[in-house]
């Protein structure tokens, strides 16, 4: 079963500082189709309140924290992600929502597929009745 789960990712520490990195189907269970980020998000604001039918994702916190609210139909799981070297990975029909944005965090996002707005599931009630459908 696809379930939420953080993944921490290789990290190379010496003096000139650290570096980490991602490689698809290695660090992640699936081909990498699209990266976005989220930025300069006024303090207090929220992003998400969707599902995507059969989208995955991996959500990295690169700078700063937040928090990764997800639902899947029954119960509610929260992520607080405040470290660049590890993420979240998110399987499809899982409701999301990420809050609690520090000053200055930066969410990087892999996504399986294009974007594509009738990926997305936007109701909470229509996910539950088609997370309930199976
Ligand atoms: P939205 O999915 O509502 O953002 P969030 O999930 O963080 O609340 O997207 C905001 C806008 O950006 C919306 O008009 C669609 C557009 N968008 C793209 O064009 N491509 C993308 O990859 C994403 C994620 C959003």
């Amino acid at each position: 079963m696809q379930t939420p789960s953080i993944i921490q990712l290789p990290k190379f520490l010496d003096d000139r500082g650290n570096l980490s990195f991602i490689e698809e189907n290695r660090h992640i269970p699936f081909k990498i189709q699209r990266t976005y980020w989220i930025y300069d998000v006024p303090g207090g604001e929220r992003r998400g309140g969707h599902a995507y039918n059969n989208l995955h994702e991996f959500i990295v916190a690169l700078s700063g924290s937040f928090d990764v609210v997800l639902h899947d139909g029954e119960k509610e799981m929260r992520f607080n992600l405040n470290r660049s070297y590890y993420g979240l990975y998110i399987p499809p029909m899982m409701w999301r929502e990420i809050e609690n944005f520090s000053t200055n965090s930066l969410a990087l996002i892999l996504a399986d597929s294009p974007y594509d707005e009738t990926a997305y599931i936007r109701d909470f009630e229509e996910f539950k009745s088609k997370k309930h459908a199976g």
